[in-house]
């Protein structure tokens, strides 16, 4: 059977179960111990940060469950309970529609509600653990539900808890996110405040939809759509390098854009990338996308292997660069 995936990638499950609830997910846990005990376990939204290097011989699991429940409510904030299965930007435009705000700046990224809670997805100075209150999953072993509260997820920069020790262990099934009431633009991220000046708006006028589609016009004009040519959004992680190696590398590269982070001073990736002259070049069917070099592209026909030839060859030339080693932030499947 065939898996789902943005890249684009030809890669093919022994057996995919899709379930709707938990109790259709608890049918399919039942299945897979009595028949399918000795294959892995493979948890999939819409594979939008997945790279399959060949088939995969296991059992692929896929939500569907959908629904948002409001779990509390009172004159500042809601508390909304999320399926797993939902499409993330949907119920950012929903929530905005209702008025609980704080997702806006997450806009456009593609993925389900289950995936950004374990990848915790981020953009423009915004990650899904700002907003998260809690996360319900169900044990892939015994079918038992447990909930995470925030800080039992072990949030960092794209990191989870589920991402790690809990990887292929549990089906995430719902997400709560605490929103609020009141409109509060973040803009702190380089270049919003200009892009909103831009769009003719002031800090007053702005509102939340009007974000929403100034965030949706940045990702659209640099990140390719996944439909047209496949892709997986940011390759890599943006490496979090000691504060002296960050100093070290801005004697001699004083235009490398650097921010503080947890643990030392996060560089960008697509800059490191593009110095090593890989922006918008190919290796074979696989390419450096030209407007954002953090992405590689799927130009037509490559396999998981094509992928990860051009991703070694970039990290091979990043490191002898700069000394850095790039970590992918797309989870290989092999
Ligand atoms: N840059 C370059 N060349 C490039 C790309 C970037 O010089 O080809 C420089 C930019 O000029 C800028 C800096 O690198 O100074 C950062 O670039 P950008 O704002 O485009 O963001 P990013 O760090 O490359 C991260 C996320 C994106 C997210 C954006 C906006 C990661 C791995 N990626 O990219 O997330 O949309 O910030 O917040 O953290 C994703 O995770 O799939 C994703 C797209």
């Amino acid at each position: 059977m065939k898996i789902e995936n943005t890249f684009g990638i030809e890669a093919k499950a022994r057996v995919l179960f899709t379930y709707s609830s938990e109790d259709e997910l608890r049918n399919a846990i039942a299945i897979i111990r009595q028949q399918y005990s000795h294959l892995p376990i493979l948890h999939v939204g819409c594979g939008s940060n997945l790279l399959f290097l060949g088939d995969y011989d296991g059992v692929v699991l896929k939500s569907n469950i959908r629904g948002v429940r409001l779990l509390k409510e009172d004159s500042d904030e809601v508390t909304v309970e999320v399926g797993a299965g939902e499409v993330c930007d949907e119920f950012i435009g929903h929530a905005i529609s209702r008025g609980w705000y704080g997702m806006e700046n997450l806009s456009l990224i593609p993925g389900q509600v289950g995936a950004a809670a374990v990848q915790n997805i981020g953009a423009y100075g915004v990650e899904v653990q700002d907003v998260t209150d809690h996360v319900k999953g169900i044990s892939l072993t015994d079918g038992t539900e447990r909930i995470w509260r925030r800080d039992e997820c072990r949030y960092g920069y794209r990191r989870s808890i589920f991402k790690e020790e809990l990887w292929g262990k549990y089906a995430i099934t719902r997400v709560a996110f605490r929103l609020s009431k009141h409109f509060e633009p973040k803009l702190q991220y380089g270049g919003l405040v200009r892009a909103t000046e831009e769009a003719g708006f002031t800090k007053d006028t702005l509102t939340a939809e009007a974000l929403r589609q100034i965030i949706i016009g940045i990702r659209q004009a640099k990140l390719p759509d996944p439909k047209l040519l496949g892709n997986a959004g940011s390759f890599f992680k943006n490496p979090i390098v000691p504060a002296e190696k960050a100093d070290l590398l801005l004697r001699q590269f004083p235009d490398m854009p650097h921010y503080p982070a947890e643990g030392g001073t996060k560089l960008a990736a697509g800059w490191l990338i593009e110095q090593t002259g890989w922006k918008g070049r190919s290796l074979g069917p696989a390419a450096v996308h030209d407007r954002q070099a953090l992405v590689i592209v799927n130009k037509g026909g490559a396999t998981g292997q094509d992928i990860l030839k051009l991703c070694q060859a970039i990290q091979h030339d990043v490191d002898k660069r700069f000394g850095i080693k790039l970590e992918t932030e797309v989870n290989l499947i092999s």
